[in-house]
């Protein structure tokens, strides 16, 4: 794995969602390295921790991070101005394992969409299941279009798209595909991975906490299942992409 930390001149700047902004920032050496699944530490100007955010797409010398306002950090993201400098470590961890030959279906909910487009970019026909709480934080509907993915969209409240969550959605289509990639929040996962179960394998990309970004500090530590032992992993450097009988979903 090859990372290292550059800045980065950001290019764009843009609001696509309540809350929610599209950045594109320009460094050749460390956009060429990155793969879909991957993600980027990011030093916010005036924080210690940097901040990770999923690799949502790239071309030959550009990153497009998409991120959504949670806390200081972010709003700070939001609020800068195109043509500065940002220091980004990059690209980080292991991302989805995509072979040739095989139907993938990407279902991500929410701000867990964004990697998914990189991903399915790597893919031939993908069937692609967004979800979102509300109309208004639907993103990326036109660019999983033009790529071509038969793409399906769901709100939790039936202001947009289908009435329901992805699982209805995937449980229909599970028969279509040989393998499932999600992201998104821990109680999606989880139902993903039990419609799975049995069917067609399933890779998830896991968030938790981070410091370091690199594996040095141990805040990303997480109980998962190699065979039939239970190993604590750091979800920066093992994951953030696991496969799902690899992971504890609590409950
Ligand atoms: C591998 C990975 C990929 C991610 N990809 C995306 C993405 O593509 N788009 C997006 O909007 N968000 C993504 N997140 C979540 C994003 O990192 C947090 O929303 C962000 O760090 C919040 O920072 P803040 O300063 O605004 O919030 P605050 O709550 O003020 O942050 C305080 C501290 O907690 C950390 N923190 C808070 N929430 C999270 C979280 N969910 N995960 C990790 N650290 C957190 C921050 O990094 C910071 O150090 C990802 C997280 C991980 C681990
Ligand atoms: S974030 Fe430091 S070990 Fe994972």
């Amino acid at each position: 794995m090859s990372y290292d930390t550059q800045l980065f001149k950001l290019l764009e700047n843009k609001r696509i969602a309540d809350g929610v902004f599209s950045w594109t920032v320009k460094n050749s050496e460390l956009s060429a390295l990155a793969e879909c699944g991957q993600f980027v530490n990011i030093k916010v100007p005036g924080r210690t921790l940097r901040r990770p955010i999923s690799i949502c797409d790239k071309d030959e010398d550009t990153l497009r991070l998409v991120f959504q306002v949670k806390g200081e950090g972010t709003k700070i993201m939001s609020e800068m101005r195109v043509g500065s400098e940002v220091e980004i470590l990059a690209p980080l961890g292991h991302g989805f394992d995509i072979k040739k030959g095989r139907r993938y279906c990407f279902v991500g909910g929410g701000i867990g969409v964004p990697p998914l487009l990189f991903a399915a970019k790597q893919t031939e026909n993908p069937l692609v299941i967004t979800g979102f709480r509300s109309k208004n934080l639907v993103i990326l509907q036109d660019d999983f279009k033009e790529i071509g993915s038969e793409l399906y969209l769901t709100t939790d409240d039936g202001t947009d798209g289908i009435h329901g969550f992805v699982t209805d959605v995937l449980k229909e289509h599970i028969g279509e595909v040989d393998e499932v990639c999600a992201c998104g929040p821990l109680p999606m996962l989880k139902a993903v991975a039990a419609v799975c179960k049995d069917k067609v394998k399933c890779q998830v990309s896991l968030e938790e906490r981070m410091g370091c970004g690199i594996g040095a500090c141990l805040v990303c530590s997480c109980k998962t299942k190699v065979g039939d032992e239970e190993v604590m992993t750091q979800v920066c450097r093992r994951g953030p992409v696991y496969m799902a009988e690899e992971v504890f979903f609590g409950g």
